[in-house]
């Protein structure tokens, strides 16, 4: 399976900060928000990722994340001249998708939970059709609201309704089997003018072939797409690590915990950050995983 994280867009949400940076390279505590996104993909397994962005922005982003290679991935990256949907990432990425299957995930999306990479392994494997998933919001007129039947398959998706038939929030990370290509080249822009990937979804719906797993309310789910939700992102993840001392989504650990790395590789990685905490924090991973110093 390839992957793709969409991280364009204007950010207009978090004006004017993201007159200067694009949102994806903001913090959420202790790291860029996009380490979030790309380490969904990383737990999936999957390690061919196009990063889709802005021409401004895609040369900081590259600085960032670079080829890849120290992460054991292979990273690409494309161009959205304009943000035009989220469907557009389908088009853009046609050749980087080619005849396999794919996970697009959103560059702004905050994913965590117990039993993530179970559940990602298990829905990973074989997509026929789209894999959706759904998490119980209380304003789910905010969202694309997903409504199932008892098999949970997908029998109705519906884009910000003002009276929703479920509290299910379809969040941004979604799988599609090569279909998807074709699907996302013959739509039409929706009334926005933009290639709505609730379209897409709604083409597998009538083919029967769109599931919605749920992720449940011990999961945390969240759009850093304001200023208040990157703050209340941030607060989430920084409770956590002070309370557990572990660090989420931090993407040279799921690196090393997947086997993408080895400790040592792990290790020099740490070192290079070790100013901060993070960076010790990596050393100590690695240490912890089997790399003796020295
Ligand atoms: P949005 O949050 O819908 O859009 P945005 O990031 O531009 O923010 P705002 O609404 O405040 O203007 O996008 C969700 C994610 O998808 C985000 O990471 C940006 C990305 N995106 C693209 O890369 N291209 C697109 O065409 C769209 C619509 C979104």
């Amino acid at each position: 399976m390839k992957g793709i994280v969409l991280a364009g867009g204007h950010g207009t949400r978090l004006y004017p900060v993201t007159l200067g940076i694009s949102k994806q390279l903001l913090p959420i505590n202790d790291k860029p928000l996009i380490y979030y996104p790309l380490s969904v993909l990383m737990l999936a397994g999957i390690r061919e990722i196009l990063v889709i962005s802005t021409p401004a922005d895609l040369p900081n982003l590259q600085r960032l994340l670079g080829d890849g290679g120290h992460l054991g991935l292979d990273i690409g990256y494309a161009r959205q001249d304009e943000p035009v949907g989220l469907a557009d990432a389908f088009i853009i990425g046609a050749d980087h998708v080619g005849d396999d299957s794919v996970a697009l995930v959103l560059g702004d999306n905050v994913f965590h939970g117990n039993a993530f990479y179970d559940l990602l392994q298990r829905n990973v494997q074989n997509v026929d059709g789209c894999v959706l998933f759904g998490y119980p919001v209380s304003d789910p007129h905010r969202y694309g609201v997903a409504e199932t039947d008892a098999q949970g398959r997908l029998v109705s998706l519906e884009e910000k309704p003002a009276r929703p038939r479920s509290d299910r929030a379809v969040v941004g990370l979604y799988l599609y089997d090569k279909d998807v290509v074709d699907i996302a080249k013959n739509l039409s822009p929706s009334a926005r003018g933009e290639l709505e990937i609730t379209d897409v979804n709604r083409v597998y719906m009538e083919r029967g072939k769109a599931r919605l797993v749920d992720l449940g309310r011990g999961f945390a789910w969240m759009d850093a797409g304001t200023p208040e939700s990157m703050l209340q992102a941030s607060q989430y993840v920084q409770t956590l690590e002070k309370r557990q001392g572990v660090r989420i989504a931090c993407v040279e650990e799921v690196a090393l915990r997947m086997g993408f790395i080895d400790p040592a590789a792990c290790h020099r990685l740490g070192e290079k950050l070790a100013p901060s905490d993070y960076g010790k924090y990596v050393c100590a991973v690695a240490e912890e995983l089997g790399h003796r110093p020295g």
